[in-house]
């Protein structure tokens, strides 16, 4: 294992157990005050198994879609950038989980059969073909909600801390209409149909680059950036997620479903117009190398250094899961 490997395993392991202290676990029984002779409403809950609470299928299928994989790439980037900055304050904690639990509400939307109709992610059975449709509907709405759940606990790690207002309006504005679900929308609506350039790096800016901008965006706020920081921030994190995406659109053609946990052709399947059809494989490749490398570029005309960061996104290039 080389020495970046190794950091990476370290941190993800990391991230993943900040993750674990947010997901749903025991809740206290409630009772109506009025009335003691009235039945306690419980809502016992343990990621364990020991469901009492009648909501335990809904919970266990937020656990599973959490629990069940993924690169944890996002969390990774906010704690980079956060780390870039220097920064120091255990509000970060809750906006990583947040973030997680953002995308993977995105990830159970976007398999359903009304979107792309997949049955593998992260290597296991999707969650509505586990749960149900309807429950699947229910647990990435319930994530969506749980993120903002947890991003609001930041006010109780850190206390008078004056950013966490300012990443609150990041993750907000980044995950609705004007971010990655007004990027989804314009995904399903023009499926099927050509699609220009600028019209799939629209969608691309949204659907994928939004949480990634959001992501970064969050580490360097909560670290104390500048307005004029965060923007250029936001630039960076825009050619990742060009970047990003493109490369999934690769993977979509060239990758192996075994390595990345989720079926192949599932843009042909779906009618896609994606940058390999529009560009062809080799161009699609320099293209993620040209986003890969400006990212870095940008990142390198702010007074702050992080190579991890750096060797990160420079690694995302020839990613195959
Ligand atoms: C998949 O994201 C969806 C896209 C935006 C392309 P990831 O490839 O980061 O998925 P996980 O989190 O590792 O499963
Ligand atoms: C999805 O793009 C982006 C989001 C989930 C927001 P894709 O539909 O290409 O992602 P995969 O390939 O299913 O992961
Ligand atoms: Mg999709
Ligand atoms: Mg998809
Ligand atoms: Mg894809």
């Amino acid at each position: 294992m080389t020495n970046f490997d190794e950091q990476m395993k370290k941190r993800v392991a990391e991230i993943n157990s900040v993750i674990q202290s947010y997901l749903p676990d025991k809740v206290a029984p409630l009772r109506c005050p009025q009335r003691q002779d009235a039945p306690s409403i419980s809502m016992r809950y343990a990621r364990d198994g020991a469901t009492e609470g009648f909501q335990s299928t809904l919970l266990d299928a937020v656990n599973y879609s959490m629990l069940v994989g993924g690169k944890k790439l996002r969390p990774l980037l906010m704690q980079q950038t956060f780390v870039m900055f220097g920064g120091t304050s255990n509000a970060i904690r809750p906006f990583m989980a947040a973030m997680e639990m953002i995308h993977t509400h995105s990830l159970i939307h976007d398999d359903l059969p009304a979107l792309d109709n997949d049955e593998y992610r992260r290597g296991k059975k999707t969650t509505h073909v586990v749960y149900g449709e309807a429950m699947a509907i229910l647990a990435g709405d319930a994530l969506l909600n749980l993120a903002y759940e947890t991003a609001v606990k930041a006010f109780a790690e850190a206390p008078g801390d004056p950013n966490i207002a300012r990443a609150l309006a990041i993750l907000t504005r980044k995950t609705g209409g004007f971010g990655m679900l007004g990027g989804q929308s314009v995904d399903v609506e023009y499926a099927g149909k050509p699609l220009n350039d600028e019209q799939l790096a629209f969608i691309y800016a949204l659907k994928t680059g939004a949480l990634i901008e959001a992501s970064m965006m969050i580490g360097a706020v909560l670290a104390g950036a500048s307005d004029e920081e965060v923007e250029q921030i936001e630039q960076a994190a825009r050619c990742v997620g060009m970047a990003f995406q493109i490369q999934d659109d690769i993977l979509d053609v060239t990758g192996s479903e075994e390595e990345l946990g989720k079926p192949v052709n599932s843009d042909e399947k779906n009618q896609k117009t994606t940058w390999v059809t529009a560009h062809g494989l080799d161009q699609a490749r320099e293209d993620v190398e040209y986003y890969s490398k400006e990212a870095v570029r940008l990142l390198g005309g702010l007074p702050y250094e992080n190579e991890f960061l750096d060797e990160l996104i420079l690694h995302l290039i020839n990613r195959t899961m």
